[in-house]
């Protein structure tokens, strides 16, 4: 039986496809740094983040691979692993990644590193496939916090619109190009089904926990302030955050693709379907 390799497998997308291949009876190995607390399905095979450690790769048909490393620097050997064992890869890249783009002109460090990894996969030989997501909807739990204990979203730059996914339909779409054919030399702009503001994300959240949430604008300044004052926010994010913003609401706003569908045959879900799934971490601290 083919082996498939997850890295990244307690993440948000990560932990998705490797619970798709593993209900769907294929031989799964899966990568963390904590095997102990993976949380993954039973069966699963868990080993260290390390693609060029010995057996790592054996037997393995085709590899999910995203980049949780703050460099490029493991990404060569990374690749020549995967080309030596491997006949497929499926690469999650980052959002700010322009493609067409060479990793060195890329607009900022993330994008550089994520570009250089797309570049050495495409140059490999490996058959490949790059997955290029819009925001995933999990983003929303950062105002978790705002709405379970109140009904108002405070922060700054409401009209951005963006096209939110469900991290389980960019997973769906993995695992379509991990197990099946014609999905080589592929790159596919993955977003959910509509384009919805900050405010209207808010809205939308409260429509589907039934309660009536608002957005309230801030300052820039403001804003800047709230997130360096969020002990979960990392301090280094703040500004390359708000810079990317305020590129959005002088770029024309995103536009849905149909790429979920034309690859699943199923449409992706709606914003107010994943906040009905995850209203526990919307509900109201108690009093
Ligand atoms: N959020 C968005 O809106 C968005 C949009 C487009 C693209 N993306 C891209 O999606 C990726 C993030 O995906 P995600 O949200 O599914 O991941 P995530 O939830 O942040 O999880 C990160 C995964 O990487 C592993 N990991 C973290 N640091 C590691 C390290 N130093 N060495 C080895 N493994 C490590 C973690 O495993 P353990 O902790 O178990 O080891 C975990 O499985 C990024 O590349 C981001 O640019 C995100």
């Amino acid at each position: 039986m083919s082996t498939y390799l997850v890295f990244g497998a307690t993440g948000n997308v990560g932990r998705r496809v490797t619970e798709r291949l593993s209900w769907s009876g294929a031989a799964v190995r899966a990568t963390s740094r904590r095997p102990e607390s993976a949380r993954l399905p039973e069966g699963v095979e868990v080993v260290a983040p390390d693609l060029t450690a010995p057996g790592v790769l054996e037997d393995v048909e085709a590899v999910f691979l995203m980049w949780p490393f703050h460099s490029a620097e493991q990404a060569g050997p990374f690749v020549e692993a995967i080309k030596r064992n491997v006949r497929r890869v499926v690469f999650m890249t980052g959002g700010g990644v322009r493609p067409g783009l060479p990793p060195e002109e890329q607009p900022n460090p993330v994008a550089r590193w994520h570009a250089t990894v797309e570049h050495l996969i495409e140059q490999s030989g490996v058959e490949w496939t790059v997955l290029s997501p819009s925001t995933f909807m999990t983003n929303t739990l950062w105002w978790s916090d705002q709405i379970r204990a109140g009904d108002t979203v405070r922060g700054a730059y409401g009209s951005v619109t963006m096209t939110p996914i469900h991290e389980d339909d960019i997973a769906a779409v993995a695992v379509a190009a991990m197990t099946g054919s014609g999905h080589g030399g592929r790159r596919y702009d993955l977003t959910g089904p509509e384009a919805l503001t900050q405010a209207e994300q808010v809205r939308v959240i409260g429509e589907a926990i039934g309660r009536p949430l608002r957005w309230v604008e801030l300052s820039v300044a403001e804003e800047r302030e709230r997130l360096l004052a969020d002990p979960s926010f990392p301090d280094s994010f703040v500004d390359e955050l708000l810079a990317g913003y305020a590129k959005m609401t002088s770029a024309p706003p995103p536009a849905p693709t149909t790429t979920v569908e034309d690859v699943t045959g199923t449409p992706p879900a709606t914003l107010a379907a994943w906040a009905a799934e995850h209203a526990g971490a919307f509900e109201r601290f108690p009093a």
